[in-house]
């Protein structure tokens, strides 16, 4: 496939940042770079070059995606990446905070695949990006485990249902990643406030069998292998990238 147009949503930040970075380099023609964060898509879109659209929204937002789909003819590889994290028990957990960490991971997830399913020929190639919170079970990340596990069942039927149109779908499940995300988290935050931010991370690394975090530049690097003819055999998969924590 030469040039070929790619998807890629939560591209204002971290692995979304990095992964269009990557399928640049990989080749890529028109990039249509999503996120709610307006100025920072703008600023992503400078630092990729190229043809990059810029498409400012709601992932979880259906109407948002009823103005994308026109933009997506010719779509050959998707990935979907936006995702908010949310960390509470159960017990303390508000029903508004439960709705809005599955309307992004999971609603926006569905509306991300259903658009780029409507655009795809065969050739095609979609990659979720999950996380290994939706394969083992921790305390107090509930909404953000339902919402990755959902979306890795969602994934894995819609490759079955893709299948015979010659469109795969795979998904990654990083392990921790040193991405803004950790920044929402008042446990973190708590954290890095008392030892800096480095060493919260290396903290938390330390305790996977590996002792490290993947980047988010590996983690893009995987993506691409994902969505390249390299894993034309594969779909429906979860390539677990964790340091050997859900082993
Ligand atoms: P990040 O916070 O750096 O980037 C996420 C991007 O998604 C941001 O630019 C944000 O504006 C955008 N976004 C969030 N909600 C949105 C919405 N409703 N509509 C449109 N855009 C929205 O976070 P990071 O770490 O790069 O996360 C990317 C994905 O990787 C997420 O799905 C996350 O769950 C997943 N992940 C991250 C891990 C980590 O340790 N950082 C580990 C495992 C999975």
């Amino acid at each position: 496939m030469t040039n070929p147009t790619a998807l890629v949503t939560g591209a204002a930040s971290g692995i979304g940042l990095a992964t269009a970075r990557r399928l640049r380099a990989a080749g890529a023609g028109r990039l249509l770079l999503c996120d709610r964060n307006a100025a920072g898509l703008d600023a992503a879109a400078a630092t990729i070059g190229g043809d990059c659209l810029t498409l400012a929204g709601d992932v979880a937002d259906e109407g948002y995606w009823a103005g994308v789909a026109p933009r997506c003819a010719g779509l050959a590889w998707a990935v979907i990446n936006a995702g908010i994290s949310t960390a509470a028990p159960i017990a303390d957990l508000t029903f508004a905070e439960w709705r809005r960490t599955l309307a992004t991971n999971l609603d926006g997830t569905f509306l991300t695949l259903r658009t780029a399913l409507g655009a795809m020929a065969a050739g095609g190639a979609i990659v979720l990006v999950a996380s290994a919170s939706g394969l083992k079970a921790e305390a107090g990340i509930a909404a953000y485990a339902a919402s990755k596990a959902g979306a890795i069942q969602l994934m894995r039927v819609a490759a079955k249902e893709a299948a015979p149109r010659g469109i795969r779908i795979n998904a990654v499940a990083p392990g921790g990643v040193e991405t803004p995300m950790w920044d929402a988290m008042p446990a973190f935050r708590a954290l890095a406030a008392a030892e800096g931010r480095e060493a919260a991370f290396r903290a938390m690394a330390a305790a996977t069998p590996l002792g490290r975090f993947a980047t988010a530049d590996e983690i893009a690097g995987h993506i691409a292998y994902l969505l390249s003819d390299a894993a034309a055999g594969m779909t429906g998969s979860v390539m677990t990238i964790d340091g050997g924590y859900t082993g």
